[in-house]
């Protein structure tokens, strides 16, 4: 028989150890603590949208701020039938640990979805990992050393922003335009660079429907980019999660298929074309580099998921996943031109904006006396969120944008939420003319921002 005193105790029974209610953290507490962080904890930063997800979860906030696809789209008997067949067929091997590198045939899966956009690298150039987000920290675990300059595009993706930051590296941004990063600019910047006697680790863009601007780089900048990679053995990383989801226009080549894989690091991910929940992306890269990465990566988690890895076999097994993006290009395409229609009708003529040709996100650009971060605050307490731009940028710019995502609510919802964000800059706008006097409006231009217009109302979620 066990003696007493070796049974565990049940919870709240005699010994159990008090749990402790956290209430905000005190100064003696970062005293306690402050000794024992690593230096890098100082520059790490947190994710704007991270951050605003808690926020914006109440049901009654129209958040334009995540970058969220619509999971709701996905057939819940499709899900329901792919996952009933693991646990009746292969149950014990979807619980099991995998291989680091992930299952041969999750890189059969990923070859046919990079083969859609013309690529067709080696699988043994391929890692898979637990999300694109993973990949990036993976790539500037394996090349940043703190004070090494990477170089990204402005605005960048805010989620590599705490990534890069966190590797104490050098981040130089490199403005962007209609056709994408201004590769004159890039040129100056590593130029600079060299008479400082100092070379990149990586530039890495984001060239298709870019997180957060929208915008989509031309086939020339793409073109001289992977020469200017070859001419000054500079490693790019492409991050592409949005190439498939084109809703007008040609697509354009992709980096990695320009450069055939010796300069470009190429990031993909299965969730913006089927889950962000499975938490599936991949990694392909030189094998040198992809040694180094899969090392990284064994010491971080392992191996990714292998119960979604089987889900995502079982779904191409399926064969219909070309068809559900083709779904969802419908679905975004119809959601973007709501978009920019309520921004036509409830943003001020001094506002301007991306048109994205594809993609989640519009970069929309106010006068320069707005601060998006303040706005936000204001925003809120109307029930609607965007991501302000100081997060896409590691130097304070960008305080006068915002990124506006049009994939996660249907039309009506993203009319209103437009409409409500148009309410408080125009509030703005007005509060700045009174108190200067000034008048911004182009003669020929309303005298007012069409605030016109059904207030919708939004059902509870
Ligand atoms: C450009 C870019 N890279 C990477 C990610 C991370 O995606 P995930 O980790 O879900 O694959 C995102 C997500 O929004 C993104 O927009």
């Amino acid at each position: 028989m066990t003696d007493a005193r070796e049974r565990p105790e049940r919870p709240g029974g005699r010994g159990e150890t008090p749990r402790r209610r956290r209430a905000h953290t005190t100064s003696r507490d970062l005293e306690r603590y402050a000794d024992l962080f690593a230096r890098r904890t100082q520059v790490m930063r947190s994710s704007a949208m991270r951050d605003l997800m808690a926020i914006t979860a109440r049901p009654e906030v129209i958040s334009l701020a995540g970058g969220l696809p619509d999971t709701s789209t996905f057939p819940s008997d499709s899900f329901a039938a792919q996952m009933t067949r693991i646990a009746h067929e292969s149950s014990a091997e979807a619980l099991q640990y995998g291989p680091t590198e992930g299952f041969d045939e999750t890189k059969a899966c990923i070859l046919e979805v990079m083969g859609a956009e013309g690529m067709s690298p080696d699988p043994d150039d391929l890692i898979v990992t637990t999300g694109g987000q993973q990949a990036i920290d993976l790539i500037a675990k394996t090349l940043v050393d703190p004070g090494d300059v990477v170089i990204c595009e402005a605005p960048t993706y805010p989620g590599a922003v705490p990534t890069f930051c966190s590797y104490e590296a050098d981040v130089r941004q490199v403005s962007t335009d209609d056709d994408g990063m201004r590769i004159d600019e890039l040129e100056a910047v590593i130029d600079e660079l060299a008479r400082e006697g100092r070379r990149p680790k990586f530039i890495y863009s984001v060239p298709s429907f870019q997180n957060p601007a929208g915008v989509t780089m031309s086939e020339e900048r793409r073109r001289r980019l992977v020469e200017i990679a070859r001419e000054n053995e500079i490693l790019v990383c492409e991050d592409n999660p949005y190439g498939l989801l084109r809703y007008d226009g040609d697509p354009q080549p992709t980096l990695y298929s320009l450069d055939g894989g010796d300069y470009v690091l190429y990031l993909g991910t299965f969730s913006k074309i089927l889950s962000p929940g499975i938490r599936i992306g991949w990694v392909v890269a030189p094998p040198p580099v992809l040694e180094k990465i899969g090392l990284g990566k064994q010491a971080a988690d392992l191996c990714t998921s292998t119960l979604t890895q089987y889900f995502v076999r079982e779904y191409f097994a399926e064969g219909r996943w070309r068809e559900y993006i083709s779904d969802l290009i419908e679905i975004y395409r119809r959601r973007r031109d709501a978009m920019l229609d309520a921004l036509e009708r409830h943003f001020p003529s001094q506002a301007e904006w991306t048109r994205p040709e594809g993609g989640l996100f519009v970069w929309a650009t106010l006068p320069d006396y707005i601060d998006t971060t303040d706005l936000l605050a204001k925003a809120l307490r109307e029930n609607v969120a965007f991501v302000p731009g100081r997060a896409a940028y590691v130097d304070g710019r960008g305080a006068s944008s915002m990124r506006l995502n049009f994939s996660a609510f249907p039309e009506d919802e993203l009319r209103e939420g437009i409409r409500r964000i148009g309410g408080v800059i125009s509030e703005q706008v007005a509060l700045y003319e009174t108190i200067t006097g000034e008048h911004k409006a182009a003669p020929d231009e309303p005298e007012e921002p069409d605030q016109g217009g059904e207030v919708v109302p939004i059902r509870r979620r």
